[in-house]
């Protein structure tokens, strides 16, 4: 944490709307900001959320899907527990080939929405920061191919650079449409913004653990 991160996150917004309100990170202001505009949760969803913690993203999907609902939470770093019982958690990477089958089993079924806020340490280098990160996002995209269901909605950021192009173009391929969103909450010096893939088409190759059910079923629900 620099001296400047600091001060600039004294003076913001929302970082002390979320201590006021109760929210874990100020992220949570960029979900309910889209969820306004495109209504992503309705009570009863299973959620996935790919790079979770520390977990406002997580408050926002469970008090809107409901008791009858479900969000399961990924991240390499460990994640405070919830009291809510529909929120769960498993400390995973999400570039790991195992990860689909964990997904799977953990929720119960395939998910009818899919967030990714995952991001990597930042190193200040732009073209290694915008690597790494479409890297996480690819990684996201292809858990998604094999946990989501048909007609699913993927949420994945992406820093602004060379290489979104043709990730939406990968995108489009598996989705009926792809919107590009940038909430106000975002930081306005930051280039991250956020891809909406709408309609899921049933992948028809997925990359990973296809076949590997064997492995799925002896892993167990913890890594
Ligand atoms: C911007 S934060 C997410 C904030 C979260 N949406 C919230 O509302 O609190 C990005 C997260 O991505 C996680 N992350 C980075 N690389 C990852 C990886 N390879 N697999 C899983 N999570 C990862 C980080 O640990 C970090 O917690």
């Amino acid at each position: 944490m620099t001296r400047n991160w600091r001060l600039e996150r004294r003076r913001d917004h929302y970082y002390w709307r979320a201590k006021r309100e109760g929210y874990r990170s100020r992220a949570a202001y960029k979900l309910l900001e889209i969820h306004r505009k495109y209504r992503l949760f309705r009570p009863g969803l299973k959620v996935l959320d790919l790079g979770c913690s520390p977990g406002g993203w997580l408050q926002v999907a469970g008090s809107m899907v409901g008791s009858k609902g479900k969000v399961l939470g990924i991240d390499v770093k460990p994640l405070k527990p919830f009291k809510a019982g529909n929120i769960s958690f498993l400390q995973h990477d999400v570039r790991s080939p195992e990860l689909p089958g964990f997904v799977l089993k953990e929720l119960g079924g395939k998910a009818d929405l899919i967030l990714s806020d995952v991001s990597p340490n930042i190193s200040g280098v732009w073209e290694v920061d915008h690597a790494r990160q479409m890297e996480l996002a690819e990684a996201s995209y292809k858990t998604a191919l094999e946990t989501l269901k048909p007609g699913g909605r993927l949420l994945v950021k992406v820093f602004e650079g060379d290489l979104v192009d043709g990730f939406r173009k990968t995108l489009k391929k598996h989705f009926e449409k792809v919107k590009t969103v940038k909430p106000k909450a975002s930081r306005s010096r930051s280039s991250e913004i956020y891809l909406l893939a709408e309609g899921f088409k049933v992948a028809v190759n997925p990359p990973r653990t296809s076949g590997d059910t064997r492995a799925r079923e002896d892993s167990g629900g913890t890594p």
